[in-house]
């Protein structure tokens, strides 16, 4: 059993976040020890261009570019690139895991940027991905689990003024929902910055502890 952090949270030692986070990660190690447990770090650790050669950077041009190559079935002549074979590991390292936990405050209503340059390498059809002869996607990704740990400056409780602001956790469910990975926790403290965020995370921090301490990663 792999769990995969994949973390979007640059803040370090004062992220609300990762404060939750590590309480997870914490009653983890005490409910599973052993485990293996590997970091990703979306702003330390650089991610591949998303160039040319990786997309297809012209129109007709879908034999160019490894995405468009396999989303129109054609041959797929570039997998020697060396842009290309960045993508793939990483979507090997993403695949690999059994477990992700994904830790990333609340940006403009989002996700940070690095999450989403993220997605938009490892969500790559034929790999991660497909589309039936219905135009449904077919996640490739199966029998995962995902906790998705987060802070935000306001509150988006369900019934909240703010709800209909959260553009967060539609979009990140579909995303990595359309790779296959539907068994999503949300834990979320919330409010970090209009009301005191020491209470927001200790009440976060608890769901999370009570997921790592059940048979989630099991
Ligand atoms: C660039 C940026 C954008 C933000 N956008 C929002 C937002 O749209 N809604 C919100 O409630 N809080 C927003 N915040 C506040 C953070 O979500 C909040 O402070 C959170 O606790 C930060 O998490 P962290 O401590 O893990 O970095 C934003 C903060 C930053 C730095």
């Amino acid at each position: 059993m792999k769990v995969l952090h994949i973390m979007a949270a640059p803040r370090g030692a004062g992220s609300n976040t990762l404060a939750v986070s590590r309480a997870f990660f914490d009653a983890l190690a005490e409910a599973h020890p052993g485990l293996e447990v590997e970091t990703l770090d979306l702003h330390g650790d650089g991610l591949p261009s998303m160039n040319p050669h990786v997309i297809g950077h012209e129109a007709h041009a879908f034999d160019m570019g490894m995405k468009f190559a396999v989303m129109y079935g054609h041959s797929t002549p570039r997998t020697e690139d060396p842009a290309w074979k960045e993508i793939a590991a990483l979507v090997e390292q993403f695949k690999s895991a059994d477990r992700y936990v994904v830790s990333a405050p609340m940006w403009n209503w989002n996700v940070p940027f690095s999450l989403k340059y993220y997605l938009d390498c490892i969500i790559q059809p034929g790999l991660t991905l497909t589309v039936d002869e219905n135009g449904a996607y077919v996640g490739l990704v199966n029998d995962k689990k995902l906790v998705f740990i987060t802070a935000r400056g306001g509150d988006y409780s369900p019934g909240s003024p703010l709800e209909a602001m959260n553009f967060q956790e539609g979009h990140m469910n579909l995303c990595f929902g359309a790779m296959g990975v539907h068994d999503i926790e949300w834990v979320v403290a919330q409010p970090c910055d209009l009301g005191p965020a020491d209470v927001a995370v200790k009440a976060a921090s608890e769901k999370a502890v009570s997921i790592a301490s059940s048979d989630w990663a099991a």
